[in-house]
């Protein structure tokens, strides 16, 4: 098992990464404070791993919620049935909740934790690769508005992250593939060396060798940890995490949510930001080709989605939280392997982008 810490002063907390470590009990009673659990899965991932959570918390009083299973799902309304059956349950202040399942079960029972009775600890154990790599850690936690992705939540770190990298054995290829796309996203951000690494390793990564997974989660969950240790309430660089979620997060509400999923909506969003960079003249058309070219090898789609149109785009565009006082701020590429945040950018360039989609 490999630890990972996410440096946050006092509310500092480790990542465990390892096969079969959800058999561990030392590392989940450690960080459960009172007497009693909630946990948090959904109608897929709890048939599947909810008795091995189970049989790690048997010295608590445990109470389980399995929610609907789906994006559309991320809402205020599953929100107020978790606050519900935990009333009903007679969670208190003390209680730990535990967030097993992938980033939609992580992000709404992240925020169930923020918010009940102002605040209780949480612990999360992903099952996707996506939330391996990026949603279980950094403490971003919400639900979904009609009107924009991820528009309603708080921050709110958790007590641990358990990343058990068996669990990746029962996920399907499409979910496989859309945690490669934020793993991806890292080497672009400011790591072009695990860029040729991806490009090396990518059919071992989509054959799930056990080796090739864990060094990505690790090299990834790295990035993630140090980029919130520096900025953990996103006053700077940690928008740079956001390479290809504007463009991406509106095509999620455009095409409504879980008809195409985030890691896919993300790699298509990576390439529109790539072509407005090469608009500028940051990146070279080969460059572009090559970003293509790596996303297509992970299966990804590198193309938005037909039907928004330039208008519709643009509109969903500025519902999004990296628009301040009005101002729109992307994160693009200045060259291939080094990101940025920018308001200076050409808006006849991004228009021309959209109207190519
Ligand atoms: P998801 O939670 O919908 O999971 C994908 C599917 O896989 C679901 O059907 C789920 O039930 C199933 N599943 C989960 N684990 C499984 C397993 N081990 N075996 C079989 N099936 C399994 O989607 P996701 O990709 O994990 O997360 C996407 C969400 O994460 C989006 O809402 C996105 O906005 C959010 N997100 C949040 C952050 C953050 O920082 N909080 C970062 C990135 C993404
Ligand atoms: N996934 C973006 C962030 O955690 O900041």
């Amino acid at each position: 098992m490999k630890v990972l810490e996410v440096d946050l002063g006092e509310r500092s907390y480790p990542i465990y990464i390892g096969a079969g470590i959800l058999g561990r009990d030392d590392l989940i009673a450690q960080h459960i404070k009172g007497i009693s659990t909630v946990t948090v899965s959904n109608t897929t991932v709890a048939p599947l791993y909810l008795k091995n959570i189970h049989a790690l918390i048997s010295a608590f009083k445990n109470t389980d919620i399995i929610l609907p299973d789906g994006e559309q799902y991320k809402t205020p309304e599953t929100l107020d049935l978790i606050y519900t059956q935990m009333l009903e349950a007679r969670c208190d202040r003390k209680t730990t909740l535990l967030a097993l399942g992938g980033g939609v079960v992580g992000d709404v029972s992240g925020f169930a934790a923020a918010s009940y009775q102002r605040g209780i600890n949480f612990i999360q154990i992903p099952t996707t690769l996506l939330a391996m790599v990026d949603s279980s850690v950094g403490g971003k936690t919400g639900v979904n508005h009609p009107l924009g992705k991820n528009m309603i939540g708080a921050f709110h770190q958790p007590q641990c992250v358990i990343i058990d990298t068996e669990t990746l054995n029962t996920l399907d290829d499409r979910q496989l593939s859309a945690g490669i796309a934020e793993i991806i996203k890292y080497g672009y951000i400011n790591d072009l060396a695990f860029i040729d690494w991806l490009d090396e390793n990518m059919d071992k990564l989509l054959k799930r060798d056990p080796e090739a997974l864990a060094y990505a989660i690790h090299r990834s969950c790295k990035h993630k940890a140090d980029i919130v240790a520096a900025d953990e309430k996103e006053a700077g660089q940690r928008a740079l995490l956001n390479l290809g979620h504007t463009f991406g997060h509106a095509i999620e509400t455009g095409m409504g949510y879980g008809n195409w999923l985030h890691g896919e909506a993300i790699s298509a969003g990576m390439v529109m930001a790539a072509e407005l960079s090469q608009k500028h003249g940051w990146v070279s058309e080969s460059e572009v080709a090559g970003i293509r070219t790596l996303l297509k090898k992970a299966n990804l789609p590198v193309e938005p989605p037909a039907e928004i149109s330039a208008e519709k785009f643009s509109k969903l565009m500025s519902i999004d939280k990296k628009v301040q006082d009005g101002v729109l701020h992307l994160v693009l590429m200045k060259s291939l392997g080094e990101s940025i945040i920018s308001s200076d950018f050409d808006k006849t360039a991004l228009q021309q982008v959209l109207a190519r989609a």
